[in-house]
């Protein structure tokens, strides 16, 4: 696989070759300086951490970048790729300042100004790229941002919050709904968003293009995709929501689907998913066997470090976390993580 490891500014997208393009690009000190000390405005909402605030949230981001015309026209020329659809994902290293703040035992974004101040950050370059911040009620405890960060409790599991096992391929909350396709009380996300804090374990984080599964599928099972755009495969909530929701029943759907814009989309993640029947189970295996295929051919790996802005389409993109030996809680990787979608509307 590819490593992407650039001192400057990187914008990955994939192209019909399937190889991602770069360039580099920056926010200039003084913008990143004006940014920070607006970030501790006092407009922004006390509460701002909520579900319900999201809208607020985004608005005050918005009223920044207002404020900061120079900075605002940057920060959308590095982030507006993530509204291209041939580009699928944006690793931006170093774009915000990190924060000396002890990486958190818990999984919930602490009501610290310091890292409120990132989170901050991250809602306003999101807002510059077109994107707001989703949040459910239901999961992450109605939180805008969660903490990811190696838990001693689920080292073992195969979860954001484990080290000692690879996290495989899947995309996130994958028995959500979809338009026209059912699904879950909660919309699929659409974008993961995050803003990396620490990552002295080097931890890898891999991606693999939908569009590279499908030609990997192709070529060996031609005319045979629909397979898997029937609802014949069982999908259960991760574990994150069935915390909050209780047992909840799993959901028949299809893998892959076309959206409104009849673009392809996928859900995917082996440890909440199975076949209807003996069929679909077979159809299940020779898509993994496609994804491994097209990540060996064309996947991508990432070190998400400190300032980090990391953000890919969670319904084109597959993600997966080596394992890693994580550090003691203060020092442990901790990324902030939050949902994305396209604004359809100007906020102000
Ligand atoms: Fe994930």
């Amino acid at each position: 696989m590819d490593d992407f490891s650039f001192d400057g500014f990187q914008i990955s997208g994939r192209q019909s070759n399937g190889v991602g393009r770069s360039q580099k690009l920056a926010l200039s000190d003084s913008d990143r300086a004006s940014l920070v000390v607006l970030c501790t405005a006092s407009e922004w909402p006390d509460h701002a951490l909520r579900a319900e605030t999201v809208d607020e949230h985004a608005a005050a981001a918005q009223r920044i970048l207002d404020r900061c015309p120079d900075a605002a026209a940057n920060l959308h020329r590095l982030v507006s790729p993530i509204l291209d659809p041939s580009a699928n994902l944006v690793h931006l290293p170093s774009l915000f300042p990190p924060v000396a703040v002890a990486t958190p035992v818990g999984s919930h974004l602490a009501d610290d100004m310091l890292i409120i101040a990132q989170l901050r950050l991250l809602t306003i370059a999101l807002v510059a790229g077109g994107h707001m911040p989703t949040a459910y009620p239901h999961e992450n405890d109605g939180r805008i941002a969660r903490n990811v960060r190696p838990d001693p409790c689920d080292a073992g599991e195969r979860s954001s919050h484990g080290g000692k096992v690879d996290f495989e391929w899947h995309s996130d909350n994958p028995s959500d709904r979809a338009p026209g396709h059912g699904g879950g009380a909660l919309e699929l996300p659409a974008w993961l968003v995050f803003h990396g804090q620490r990552n002295f374990e080097k931890a890898v984080t891999e991606v693999v293009h939908l569009a590279d599964i499908v030609t990997a599928f192709e070529r060996k099972w031609p005319g045979e995709i629909g397979r898997l755009m029937r609802p014949d495969f069982l999908f259960s909530p991760p574990e994150s929501i069935r915390l909050h929701h209780g047992a909840m029943e799993p959901v028949l759907l299809p893998v892959l689907w076309f959206d409104d814009k009849a673009q392809l989309q996928v859900r995917w993640d082996t440890g909440c998913m199975k076949g209807i029947d003996q069929e679909a189970e077979w159809w299940l295996f020779r898509f993994r066997e496609s994804i491994c295929a097209a990540a060996a051919e064309h996947g991508k790996s990432f070190v998400i470090g400190p300032g980090d802005f990391f953000a890919f389409d969670n319904r084109r993109i597959l993600h997966g976390r080596r394992r890693f030996k994580a550090f003691p809680p203060p020092t442990a990787r901790w990324l902030l993580r939050v949902y994305g979608k396209p604004i359809d509307q100007p906020l102000v």
